[in-house]
């Protein structure tokens, strides 16, 4: 390498990881305005939040998810540490929330209802929808056997979508997949329907044929699904105990008015699931539909080395629901409600001490005090670029009268010079309307 190759490559752009997406300051208000929706519903439904690590030992995610399964086979970011120990960046959050559980004796004959927020990482090929680093908002109940807390978990979504406005685009497909000597079965029927047309089968589903038959239904390959829509159906091998479990769900999400769709397909590609299995699917983001899904998962706890404990939960997508969301339209909210204009060290000085009175009596009123010099005409540019409703200015002549010029940015209004206490009460009457909703909608930011 000449000398100078090596100091151009000092200096070329370092650009970002495939499929690892910055998240810019235009977009994280509406990622802002997801949180605290789902912070408010996690409060309305009592569940506690619970933060476990982002890597973890790889055998943790084998033992959970499956050794063969899509994410398992190919999908983690997988190393070995500086003691030669595997690890694992986690794919999903299910296997970390049990594991910390376990650790920390909090499955002991108690119910637990948790959920937390961050990101997930899996090696798939970016498009769109789909990513690298993604982030997942999840729920998990421990301790809760009967289809009612499935309901709630179902309730809480249908809840969200209609904060989110995305109701109408978003649909309930639900399955049950029985106890695991149901699946047993059913994957021996599933493999003897299969093997008879295994010429037929693409190369994936024939090596799925003795590894993971039941995700052969889960194929996409169009000369596939004939073949897939008239194979043996889970339900029919349902045990009556699985069968009365699915049916008195059905007869719950029926009373509670919830629609839905049986999707008798729909197997999931982690291993860990029993009976229930759902997914809310839009049509509007093409091959990335799934935009949250879960299930039942009774074994998992035990085969992690815990006590036998039925689990339930789900997990969403984040940057799927936003998408859905920006095709219905999102408006950013306005970078600063009051934008104040300062010229003159003078001012500038007092601007700076009035504006921390402001702050220091209307916490919920984004204030931006201009920084940086300039004059009038400069400074009313970025007044106006911040989305701001009103200025305030403090210039050579309020600095004499010991006042501040009050001025609406977005109407005809006349602008007036003023005592600061007069201009203190103007702003308190201007955003009185926007604090009574704030009040009614903690969401609505300001
Ligand atoms: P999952 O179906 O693998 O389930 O992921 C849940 C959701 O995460 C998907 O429906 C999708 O919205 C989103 N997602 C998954 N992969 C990507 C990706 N590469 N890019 C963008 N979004 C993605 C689970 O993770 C289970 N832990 C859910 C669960 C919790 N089951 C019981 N409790």
């Amino acid at each position: 390498m000449t000398e100078t190759t090596k100091n151009q490559d000092k200096t070329t752009k370092i650009l970002g990881l495939k499929g690892m997406p910055d998240i810019l300051p235009n977009e994280t208000p509406q990622w802002h305005q997801f949180e605290a929706h789902w912070r408010r519903l996690m409060q309305l439904y009592s569940y506690e939040e619970i933060r476990f690590p982002l890597l973890e030992e790889t055998k943790l995610f084998k033992r959970s998810i499956g050794e063969v399964t899509d994410i398992v086979e190919k999908e983690m970011f997988t190393f070995l540490d500086r003691n030669q120990e595997s690890l694992s960046l986690r794919p999903e959050g299910t296997a970390g929330c049990v594991r910390a559980c376990i650790e920390h004796g909090l499955l002991h004959n108690q119910e637990q209802r948790l959920w937390y927020m961050g990101s997930m990482f899996r090696a798939e090929r970016p498009q769109r929808g789909r990513y690298r680093q993604f982030n997942q908002v999840g729920v998990e109940a421990f301790g809760y056997q009967g289809p009612d807390i499935e309901v709630e978990h179902l309730l809480m979504m249908a809840r969200l979508w209609q904060w989110l406005d995305v109701e109408a685009h978003i649909t309930l497909q639900i399955n049950s997949l029985g106890s695991k000597s149901t699946r047993d079965l059913y994957r021996s029927k599933l493999v003897e329907y299969f093997s008879k047309y295994e010429q037929d089968l693409d190369e994936d589903s024939r090596r799925r044929l003795t590894t993971n038959p039941l995700r052969i239904l889960d194929s996409k390959v169009k000369e596939m699904q004939e073949l897939i829509h008239h194979a043996p159906k889970c339900y029919d091998f349902l045990d009556s105990a699985d069968k009365a479990h699915f049916e008195d769900l059905l007869d719950r999400l029926k009373s509670a008015g919830l629609d839905f769709e049986l999707n008798f397909r729909l197997v999931r590609g982690l291993d860990y699931y029993n009976r229930t299995v759902y997914e809310w699917v839009t049509e509007s983001l093409g091959a990335q539909g799934t935009v949250c899904a879960g299930g039942r998962y009774d074994g998992l706890s035990e085969q992690l080395g815990g006590v036998s404990t039925p689990g339930v939960g789900f997990a969403l997508g984040i940057e799927r629901v936003l998408m859905v969301q920006s095709q219905q339209g999102f408006l950013n909210p306005p970078k600063a409600n009051v934008y104040i204009i300062c010229v003159g060290k003078a001012a500038e000085i007092e601007a700076m001490r009035f504006t921390e009175t402001l702050r220091d009596t209307f916490p919920d009123i984004k204030f931006m005090l201009h920084c940086g010099g300039g004059n009038f005409k400069n400074q009313f540019k970025r007044a106006d670029k911040s989305g701001a409703d009103i200025a305030l200015i403090l210039g050579e002549n309020e600095m004499l009268q010991q006042a501040v010029t009050f001025k609406y940015l977005r109407t005809e209004a006349v602008q007036e010079t003023l005592p600061k206490e007069q201009v203190m009460l103007k702003i308190k009457e201007y955003f009185q309307h926007a604090f009574t909703s704030h009040i009614n909608n903690q969401e609505k930011v300001l």
